[in-house]
């Protein structure tokens, strides 16, 4: 079987409905099909400032998220980055292989730069595409599942194997990217042409998943639309209906046009009373098994530590590899 691998930051106070429709739903479907490895990169939850104990916390709490939402780790590896200490060792490769102005070109570090002021900004945040790049190129995947946001930092993980491979020999899987189409992004209920994120402006255009299920409601009822009545998908004209038509169709796996027939004639009401429930009786569960689960850490732990050694196995060949085409010492 091919093999994947995808991550989810353990920032937030939970994953969000754009982590769960975005990533996770997907990733439980490729269990079927591929190996799979899903890890917790708390390495780079630090490239911004965070609280200690609450990154302890939220690393248990990501973990029990993405069992709770379907990782099964009888047949998937899951495992939290800080574990396997290759992937910061392979990171440290990569930088050097990496331009000064290619690594300043990358969106996301000059919009979270800019957030925190640029001085202010860390030289981890600078160097998080390319820990994101050993992140992957250590397993040597077939592809990578990701929401349209990673796109750009997949393609420097690309480049970057390309060219490892043609200076020092064959050593990494150029990896794909697997975007998926429809569900590749969630906006911000709030404002709709933003991405839902948990930096949102508005506390009201974000959904956790460990949210209270009322409070989701709320949140779905009073997302923002637009001053037309027809409900219709269009991403362009009416950002806030297509997204929760896409909320929806995430969910059921109803595709689009006969989702919108089955609204001819009826109000924008209709749609978020039904996108609410959709949402409610999709997240319940998962918050559920959520809070059963770190009932238990030591039990959680354990599962993490098992993945861990399992991820070391694959990684360490690579890390091996890697340091004898560059040219170290190997220590006896
Ligand atoms: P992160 O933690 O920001 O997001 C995790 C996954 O969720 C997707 N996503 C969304 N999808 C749809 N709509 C949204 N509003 C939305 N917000 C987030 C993201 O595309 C992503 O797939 N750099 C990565 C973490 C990472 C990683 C890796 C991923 C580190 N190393 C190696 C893959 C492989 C990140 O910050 O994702």
């Amino acid at each position: 079987r091919q093999r994947l691998l995808s991550g989810m930051q353990p920032s937030g106070d939970s994953l969000h409905l754009g982590n769960y429709l975005g990533a996770l739903v997907n990733w439980v479907k490729l269990q079927d099909q591929y190996e799979c490895l899903y890890f917790i990169p708390d390495l780079h939850a630090i490239t911004v400032p965070h609280e200690p104990a609450e990154l302890l916390h939220r690393t248990r709490l990501t973990a029990a998220q993405y069992i709770a939402g379907g990782i099964d780790v009888e047949r998937s590896t899951l495992f939290v980055q800080s574990h396997v200490p290759e992937h910061a060792q392979l990171a440290w490769v990569l930088t050097c292989l990496t331009g000064f102005g290619e690594a300043s070109r990358m969106t996301q570090f000059k919009d979270k730069a800019a957030r925190h002021g640029h001085d202010a900004a860390s030289a981890g945040l600078f160097m998080y595409p390319m820990l994101m790049a050993a992140d992957i190129l250590l397993y040597r995947p077939y592809g990578v599942p990701v929401g349209e946001d990673q796109r750009q930092h997949l393609e420097l993980a690309r480049t970057l194997a390309q060219r490892f491979n043609s200076r020092f020999g064959e050593t990494f899987v150029v990896p794909e990217a697997l975007i998926p189409p429809t569900s590749a992004k969630i906006y911000d209920l709030q404002n709709p042409t933003a991405k839902m994120s948990k930096s949102a402006e508005s506390p009201n255009g974000l959904i956790n998943l460990l949210d209270d299920p009322k409070a989701t409601a709320k949140k779905i009822k009073s997302a923002v639309t637009d001053a037309e009545t027809v409900v219709r998908f269009d991403r362009e004209a009416k950002p806030g209906v297509s997204n929760l038509l896409t909320i929806i169709s995430t969910i059921t796996g109803e595709d689009m046009d006969s989702l919108v027939a089955s609204y001819e004639g009826k109000m924008y009401g209709h749609l978020k009373t039904d996108v609410a429930q959709v949402v409610v009786d999709a997240v319940a569960p998962i918050k559920a098994r959520t809070e059963e689960l770190l009932t238990d850490p030591s039990e959680l732990d354990r599962l993490l530590a098992r993945g861990a050694a399992k991820a070391r196995e694959i990684a360490s060949r690579t890390l091996a590899d890697v340091y004898e085409r560059v040219g170290f010492l190997p220590a006896l």
